[in-house]
């Protein structure tokens, strides 16, 4: 609930917004088992608990605009899942929470990860 709060909150910033949701959902990458059709399980349960919240307040309007926009940022959750990579760093969220602009400047020079496996060409077994 507490990062569907900051969802709605950072709803007023889109860049935020979208950062912050797609690494969520980026982030569920590791859990063994996920299913990203889990995320629509939160759906119901949110809306009950604004209801419950809001009581009298509860009108048809907010009731609408409550389903708009829990419908909108488990699309987005449910996207980030999608695009991510298998192994997501979970950084991002840590530096959106702490604010963006101190996002460590790690001038990544040269990260040699050796992820280069196709020996074309290269001297090896065989002929
Ligand atoms: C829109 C719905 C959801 C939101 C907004 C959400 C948000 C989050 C956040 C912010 C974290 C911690 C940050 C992170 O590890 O990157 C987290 C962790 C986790 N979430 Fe969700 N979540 C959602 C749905 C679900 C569902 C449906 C499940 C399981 C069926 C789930 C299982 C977990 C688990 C197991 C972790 C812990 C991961 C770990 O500690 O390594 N989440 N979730």
């Amino acid at each position: 609930m507490n990062s569907i709060d900051e969802g709605i909150k950072a709803m007023d910033n889109v860049d935020c917004f979208f950062d912050l949701l797609h690494q969520i959902g980026a982030s569920h990458r590791k859990i063994p088992g996920f299913k990203k059709e889990y995320f629509w399980k939160i759906e119901h349960p949110f809306l009950e608990a604004v209801r419950l919240t809001l009581g009298d307040r509860y009108t048809d309007n907010m009731d609408n605009i409550y389903r708009i926009t829990i419908k909108f940022l488990i699309e987005t959750v449910v996207s980030g899942y999608e695009t991510a990579p298998d192994h997501e760093p979970n950084d991002n969220v840590k530096r959106i929470k702490e604010g963006v602009n101190n996002a460590a400047t790690t001038t990544t020079t040269n990260t040699n990860t050796t992820n280069t496996e196709d020996n074309k060409g290269g001297a090896g077994k065989g002929s």
